[in-house]
């Protein structure tokens, strides 16, 4: 069977980009078949930038500012990720609400990480919401976008405990690192051709079967 090409990734990410950077580590390290040969970030400051030029992989700000309007931001970034022909674009911590012409442009091959156990816990502060709710179970999503916030279809979740000491910083060390695994994991299967969009469910297809 011919070997099937690396998937090319974008990615958008706002902060500090661990997320970014296990994605870039499961690439080079030959666990996802895929390379990620495009960061964007709506933020100069941004952790994740510092890493990807220290890796050599292309790093571009797009500031909203530069681009007044949702349209025109969203065309800037749609620009630059098809001028690199991703296969697949990863939200990693990107804090902007990209528009319904972004969603539709990468329908399909556009996921977000967030984390909670969706559909619990949408938006902002995931893990402070979790706590003041009192849940014993959290944990981290990796879903399709679509038009609404944190709602697309659902591809790998992870659960952690919620212990009794836990801060909002001690539980979302706890979910990162839940994170870490399966955003890698995600792109893995996205990239084996193993993931099927069926309604609301993703089915996940048998290893060899895609
Ligand atoms: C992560 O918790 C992710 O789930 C959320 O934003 C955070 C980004 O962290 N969407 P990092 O920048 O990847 O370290």
């Amino acid at each position: 069977m011919p070997e099937r090409a690396r998937l090319r990734v974008g990615v958008l990410a706002s902060g500090r980009g661990s997320n970014f950077q296990s994605m870039v580590t499961a690439a080079a390290e030959g666990r996802i078949p895929a390379e990620v040969v495009l960061l964007l970030s709506d933020r100069p400051g941004a952790g994740a930038l510092e890493f990807a030029r220290a890796r050599g992989i292309p790093a571009e700000v797009v500031e909203p500012r530069e681009h007044p309007g949702r349209e025109a931001h969203d065309k800037a970034l749609i620009d630059l990720l098809e001028a690199r022909r991703v296969g697949l674009v990863c939200l990693a911590g990107y804090m902007r609400i990209l528009g319904s012409g972004f969603v539709e442009h990468f329908r399909g091959r556009l996921l977000n990480i967030h984390p909670s156990l969706l559909p619990a816990f949408p938006g902002l502060h995931a893990q402070r919401q979790a706590l003041e709710h009192g849940v014993a179970v959290a944990g981290a999503t990796v879903h399709f976008v679509d038009e609404g916030t944190d709602t697309g279809p659902i591809v790998v979740q992870a659960a952690v405990p919620v212990l009794p000491d836990d801060t909002e910083a001690s539980l979302s060390d706890r979910i990162l690192a839940a994170e870490h695994r399966i955003y890698p994991e995600a792109i893995r299967l996205f990239a084996e051709g193993r993931l099927r969009i069926e309604g609301r469910r993703v089915r996940i297809l048998e290893e060899g079967r895609a």
